[in-house]
């Protein structure tokens, strides 16, 4: 099963948080994951994925105007309809919004049609309630998205099940 997911990021950190919710993904047998920036989508591969992912950084508190672009104007090629649906998101401040980014985003994919998941407490800790949020070390220096390298990939790993569960 392919499962896909798509980020914008500017300084590398939500691009991480994505390749680490891929392979998290992976680690399930039969998982084919792959991360794709918003620039380059492989249109084909989302198409055929039974599963979509999509994360962003705060932009005082919501997804990225270039996210926010490519979702309304520019994936009109691709199919998000019955899909499993998640999202995450990268910070540089612990209340920095991750979590309105991603109940942003999730609106976007139920606006769709897709279903949403975030695996929430069902498998214990760490509890999930809407998507993981990474803080950057950017400002907080004692925080640092090597810290939230768990959290991406159990998300990852979590989403995968359900989607093999569903499809
Ligand atoms: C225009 C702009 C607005 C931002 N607004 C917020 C914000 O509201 N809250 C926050 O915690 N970080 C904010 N940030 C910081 C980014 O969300 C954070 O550094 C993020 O991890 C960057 O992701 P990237 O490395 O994938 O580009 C903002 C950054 C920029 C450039």
């Amino acid at each position: 099963m392919k499962l896909a997911v798509i980020y914008d990021s500017k300084s590398g950190n939500t691009k991480q948080a994505a390749e680490w919710i891929a392979q998290g993904m992976e680690a399930n047998a039969d998982v084919e994951a792959k991360a794709f920036s918003i620039d380059g989508v492989d249109e084909a591969f989302v198409n055929d994925a039974k599963g979509i992912v999509i994360g962003s950084p705060s932009y005082a508190a919501a997804m990225t105007p270039d996210l926010h672009d490519f979702l309304m104007n520019k994936s009109n090629n691709l199919n998000f309809t019955g899909k499993l649906g998640g999202a995450f998101a990268t910070e540089q401040f612990t209340h920095g919004g991750g979590e309105m980014v991603i109940q942003n985003i999730l609106t976007f994919e139920l606006t769709k049609g897709m279903m949403c998941y975030s695996s929430g407490g069902a498998f214990g800790s760490p509890v999930i309630h809407m998507g993981p949020v990474g803080v950057n070390g950017n400002v907080e220096k004692h925080n640092g998205m090597e810290h939230y390298k768990d959290y991406f990939t159990i998300f990852g790993e979590r989403f995968a099940k359900k989607a093999l569960e569903i499809f």
